[in-house]
């Protein structure tokens, strides 16, 4: 999966530069191409000579080269990786990284990138277990970048503990293991619906329900991140767009969604069903405000939604994938079953609200993935991003 990539490793001021020589080896023999660029403190720790004989491309570590005054463009750079790795990652280069302080030419690289990025931290235990170090790697982990945990041992310090960069046949792994499941999603066109709906009562109110969006918004991520071109179709949500290949589309009622949805659905390969529709809407919008001292008590007529899910059920070809969820308060294996089978979805995601830190508002869920084939996959309580990569990872198990 490796062959013919180009990736850029990032080595900064760490003794654990020692070890890239081998990622570039191990890059190389799996039929990479490998640009390194190297902070000004990495080069204390490993030579550009030896780097640039096992690359066999002249290490990048200026903004200008010594030699001829020539320009090294940070945006080609960025651009013509497809993936960029930095190992080791000092907590100075994450934190720079985190923040966006470009003072070196990895960090410019960094910030122009557009290809998925892999980082390994290397430091000492405390160094690694300090707030700030942590906080910025959360905050890394929120761009999308893909951090390769550091293991456990004896460290330069010769204390023991977490800060040791992952060994270079470990860190390659990471990396093939990506572009082989990532392969499976790049360049497929996803439709995903996330949010509430609003219907619209009169001018100032509306019925509507408590969905955040945050997990349709995670999936977006996640499949913009595996390669995938994303369409999604938020219902009124305050959340900003995630980065990478996604086009929002951005919808209030019900009615509305099923239109985007329905014109978008035709040119797509896989269609996930997050958002949390409105089953009715009120029978008659007011155009001015519903006054209280004319109503008295008040009957409000509802009339049903079309259902979304079961439009596409209908049209689905046999080349398409359709992904439900199901928010259940009781009995939840038994309604989505029935919901899986009602609107023809191939795979359905259960939450219940049975289970704390499960289904809205919270950045945690706790979910089931139920096939059509009958097969139950029971997910531990984990965070909505990472409960958005166990989700791809089974659509991708079905498309390959
Ligand atoms: N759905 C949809 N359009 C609707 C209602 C639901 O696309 N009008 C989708 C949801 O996005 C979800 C699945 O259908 O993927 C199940 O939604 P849910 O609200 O749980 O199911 P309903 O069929 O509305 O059943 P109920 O509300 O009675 O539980």
């Amino acid at each position: 999966m490796l062959q013919g990539k180009k990736i850029i490793l990032g080595i900064t001021g760490s003794i654990a530069a020692y070890k890239s020589a081998l990622i570039v080896r191990g890059l190389i023999k799996k039929g990479a191409e490998v640009q390194v660029v190297i902070t000004p403190a990495g080069k204390e720790f490993i030579t550009p000579i030896t780097l640039s004989a096992l690359t066999s491309k002249p290490v990048i570590s200026d903004f200008f080269s010594n030699r001829d005054g020539t320009w090294n463009s940070h945006v080609d750079l960025g651009l013509w990786a497809d993936a960029v790795l930095i190992a080791p990652a000092t907590a100075s280069t994450i934190g720079k990284m985190a923040n966006g302080i470009a003072d070196n030419m990895l960090i410019t690289t960094y910030l122009s990138a557009k290809a998925p990025v892999f980082v390994a931290p290397a430091m000492d235990l405390d160094m690694f277990a300090h707030p700030s170090t942590q906080r910025n790697i959360e905050i890394l982990r929120s761009y999308g970048n893909h951090i390769i945990e550091p293991g456990e041992g004896e460290l330069a310090s010769h204390l023991i503990g977490k800060g040791r960069m992952e060994e270079p046949e470990a860190i390659i792994a990471v990396l093939e293991d990506f572009f082989t499941t990532s392969a499976l999603l790049q360049k497929k066109k996803i439709v995903i619906t996330a949010g509430p709906t609003y219907e619209k009562l009169d001018p100032v109110r509306f019925i509507g329900n408590y969905s955040s969006g945050k997990m349709g918004f995670a999936l977006a991520k996640v499949c913009a991140a595996h390669g995938a071109d994303v369409t999604l179709i938020a219902g009124p949500v305050s959340l900003p767009t995630p980065a990478g290949s996604i086009r929002r589309i951005d919808v209030e009622s019900a009615d509305q969604m099923y239109d985007a949805t329905m014109e978008c659905f035709r040119q797509a390969d896989v269609a996930i069903l997050c958002a949390a529709v409105a089953d009715y809407r009120p029978a008659t919008q007011q155009t001015t405000k519903i006054k209280r001292e004319q109503q008295g008590a008040m009957q409000l007529d509802l009339v049903p939604n079309k259902d979304i899910a079961a439009a596409l059920g209908a049209l689905k070809t046999a080349d398409q994938l359709l992904v439900g969820f199901a928010l259940e308060t009781a009995d939840g294996l038994q309604h989505a079953q029935g919901k899986m089978e009602r609107k023809n979805l191939d795979l359905i995601v259960l939450n219940s609200l049975e289970d704390a830190g499960a289904g809205f508002q919270c950045d945690t869920n706790k979910i089931t993935i139920l096939s059509r084939q009958g097969e139950q996959t029971v997910y531990p309580l984990k965070s909505k991003e990472q409960v958005a990569v166990d989700i791809i990872e089974k659509i991708e198990s079905i498309l390959c």
